[in-house]
């Protein structure tokens, strides 16, 4: 899908009366779109009733936007998903060295997941990308604002102001695209994501950052007895980010902290948090380190990138290569 896309209302989707609407929408399924992509019983949850009936809703929502062509129909030919590879678009990092790792630039239609320390320039880039992705394609960008869902607080608008004028734009034409989401607690994140699209097609974003991914699911659901249910939510969470990924062909990007991994007796001891079920959706994972005043970044787990690593430096430009 590319610009063009609007999302159909659900008054328009079989089994949707007015009450069941507002049902809903009280429940943060407020699209079609949010309706197709939701959980048999995530709509169970909000509008009672049996599993089935929430089923149908969804299936009856997915069938509605299969016709309109908004909308991945089951089966699709090779040639088709050639098609949609080649609509894929990428957006710079500020570096060049960065860039190259990642084939070009973080890629639409996927997630791409930053992960590493305290300090090792997760939320730096996310803010770069922030300012990258509205530059005109013919400089590396998607000529698209950007959606900033913060769950740490480390927002920041006079960084973006800095980076703006470094890359001598206009920072407040450029501070007008970034819209920023400032989210308090897990059930609030699932929230954001179920209604996201709106805000996608509102705003034409080109990007979608969570900073970070899992640190409130990780804190609030603590012990072995309810790590199935975090596994489950964070499951539905990331599959959502992926969908919205793959239809507005824009750019997702997460950040997620590392956890120590005690039993690694060689290499670096630490992995990602979150498990299989990030590791899974993820099209591709970057470990970020300190390294010096630099700092180095690895491609792990990808596809089609081939294992390897390069540096880059912050600095009044956000992401740089590092100057020799
Ligand atoms: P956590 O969120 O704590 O896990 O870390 P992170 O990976 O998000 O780290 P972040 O991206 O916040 O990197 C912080 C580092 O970026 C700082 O230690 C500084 O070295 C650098 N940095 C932050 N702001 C600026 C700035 O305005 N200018 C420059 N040159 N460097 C900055
Ligand atoms: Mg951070």
């Amino acid at each position: 899908m590319d610009e063009s896309v609007v999302d159909v209302g659900l008054e328009n989707i079989k089994g949707v009366g007015p009450k069941t609407r507002e049902k809903l929408v009280e429940g943060g399924i407020d699209s079609t779109l949010g309706l197709a992509v939701a959980l048999p019983s995530e709509v169970k949850g909000i509008l009672g009733g049996e599993e089935e009936k929430a089923s149908k809703l969804i299936l009856y929502a997915r069938q509605h936007l299969e016709k309109q062509g908004l909308l991945e129909k089951e089966f699709i030919t090779a040639r088709e998903v050639f098609q949609k590879r080649k609509a894929m678009k990428r957006i710079t990092t500020g570096s060049q060295n960065l860039d190259n790792l990642l084939l070009g630039g973080v890629e639409t239609q996927g997630i791409t997941e930053f992960f590493g320390d305290y300090g090792s320039g997760k939320t730096q880039i996310c803010h770069t990308l922030c300012i990258t992705c509205q530059l005109p394609p013919e400089q590396g960008g998607l000529g698209g604002g950007a959606i900033y869902i913060d769950t740490e607080g480390t927002f920041r608008p006079e960084r973006l102001f800095q980076i703006a004028e470094a890359k001598e734009l206009d920072p407040e034409e450029v501070l007008e695209k970034i819209l920023l989401c400032k989210v308090y607690n897990s059930s609030h994140l699932e929230l954001v994501i179920r209604g996201l699209s709106k805000f996608v097609e509102k705003y034409n974003a080109k990007l979608v950052i969570v900073d970070s991914v899992i640190s409130l699911h990780r804190a609030e659901f603590i012990g072995r007895g309810t790590l199935a249910n975090r596994q489950q939510r964070l499951n539905n969470l990331i599959h959502k980010l992926l969908r919205l990924a793959e239809i507005y062909n824009i750019a997702v990007v997460v950040t997620n902290q590392v956890q120590s991994k005690p039993d690694t007796f060689f290499g670096d001891p630490t992995r990602p948090a979150g498990g299989n079920v990030i590791a899974h959706a993820c099209t591709y994972r970057i470990y970020l380190k300190k390294s010096g005043q630099y700092r180095s970044a690895t491609i792990v787990d990808s596809p089609c990138h081939p294992y390897s690593t390069t540096r880059f430096q912050i600095t009044e430009n956000g992401i740089e290569d590092i100057s020799t």
